[in-house]
């Protein structure tokens, strides 16, 4: 068993890290608070390949491994997690889905650009009724020969007024409830499909998401991707992978209000010491240092079976649950030893903490990933 990480891996790392510190950290407070999309910063992104990273050169990615897809989430995430769940949705719901499910002519038309980062996708599953229990979905797909006729509201979708490829969920025949639902490429200005209003969140504010509603959408039958009624195991599957990626999100979060409580606790005086001098403080760091070193093993364990063709729905679930708890954790602490600094902006640490929160709810609550990990173990 190797530890170590191959030259281009650590140098897709160094990249990440680069770039982060030098275009996302400078506006990233400003952008939080005014819930301003990054979009230069998402452009330079897809210049530098990180929005296609895993997906076949042949179809304009950049070819990459899920642990070098691991390194640039966490690195990211520990200036701006608003733009590194961008990198998150289009690498793993959307471009890694497309690749590895849809046709050739699908590809050619929507793989390239989104691989390269001309435009971002959004996957659409989560409706007003239908957030956890995703077989109940109540957006309708109805079969009219050469089209479906796209009818419904998807909500909370990541990247949704910013996208021009959305992959939807519908419901084509409720009979055959789960095996009904057909998974649609729908493209932004097809008629009948609006953006509804920009959701005001705790945090990661600066990323984009709306609620979208369909009326009487024609979606061409050659935009379904799989056959009739695949929808439902392709969203499954995509999730396997995204939740890598939302696992890497958290620990990057973690390990950036870490990085900063460490340096902080090291320059602060109080009782004629440093903070670090004090043992309640070092403690804090021991447990947060753990639990961070801890997350990483399993958002690479997981990536690593991903990369060498291994089931890793367990592995990956594990990874969103532990990591996201420990975000959340560590970004507490963070916050209480930077005392009242913490508590402004300026400081860094409330913004990870709020931003924290959503790797326990999306692409999976903390529930969700206990019932994958739970039917895993019990099988
Ligand atoms: N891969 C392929 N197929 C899978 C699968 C997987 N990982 N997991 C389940 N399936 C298949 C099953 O085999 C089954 O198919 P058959 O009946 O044909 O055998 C079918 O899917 C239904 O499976 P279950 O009976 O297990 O379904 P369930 O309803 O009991 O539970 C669940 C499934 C795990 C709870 C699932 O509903 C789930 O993951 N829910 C959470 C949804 C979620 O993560 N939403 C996030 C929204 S996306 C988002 O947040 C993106 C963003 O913007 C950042």
């Amino acid at each position: 068993m190797y530890f170590e990480l191959s030259e281009e891996q650590l140098m897709i790392r160094q990249a990440a890290r680069d770039f982060a510190q030098t275009e996302l950290k400078p506006g990233v407070i400003e952008r939080d608070e005014h819930q301003k999309f990054p979009a230069e910063q998402v452009k330079m992104m897809g210049e530098l390949g990180f929005l296609g990273m895993m997906v076949s050169p042949q179809y304009g990615g950049s070819g990459m491994d899920a642990i070098s897809y691991v390194l640039v989430m966490e690195e990211l995430s520990k200036i701006d997690a608003s733009a590194s769940v961008v990198v998150s949705v289009n690498n793993s719901l959307v471009c890694y889905g497309v690749e590895k499910y849809a046709n050739e002519a699908q590809k050619q038309k929507y793989l390239i650009p989104l691989a390269k980062g001309e435009v971002i996708g959004a996957f659409c599953l989560s409706e007003p009724e239908a957030g956890s229990d995703a077989t109940a979905q109540a957006t309708t797909a109805i079969d009219m020969g050469d089209h479906y006729l796209l009818n419904g509201t998807k909500n909370w979708i990541t990247n949704g007024g910013t996208a021009s490829i959305y992959l939807v969920m519908a419901q084509t025949d409720a009979s055959k409830r789960h095996r009904g639902i057909n998974a649609l490429i729908v493209e932004k200005g097809m008629e009948g499909f609006t953006v509804g209003a920009k959701e005001n969140k705790m945090g990661i504010r600066g990323s984009d998401t709306h609620s979208l509603h369909f009326t009487d959408v024609k979606v061409p039958k050659e935009n379904r991707i799989g056959e009739e009624g695949f929808g439902f195991k392709f969203a499954m599957n995509t999730l396997e992978g995204g939740r890598i990626g939302i696992a890497a999100q958290a620990l990057g979060i973690a390990s950036g209000a870490y990085e900063l409580a460490l340096a902080y606790s090291q320059e602060r005086k109080a009782f004629g010491k440093t903070l670090a001098d004090l043992q309640a403080i070092q403690f804090k760091l021991a447990d947060m240092a753990t639990e961070i070193e801890a997350s990483r093993l399993l958002c690479l364990k997981a990536a690593w079976l991903k990369d060498n063709g291994l089931p890793y729905a367990q592995a990956s679930s594990m990874a969103k649950l532990y990591a996201s708890q420990t975000a959340m954790k560590t970004t507490i602490e963070a916050v209480q030893i930077h005392g009242g600094y913490g508590f402004v902006k300026e400081y860094h640490v409330e913004r990870l903490m709020r931003d924290a929160k959503i790797t326990q709810i999306y692409e999976g609550t903390s529930e969700i990933q206990r019932i994958v990990i739970s039917r895993e173990v019990l099988k």
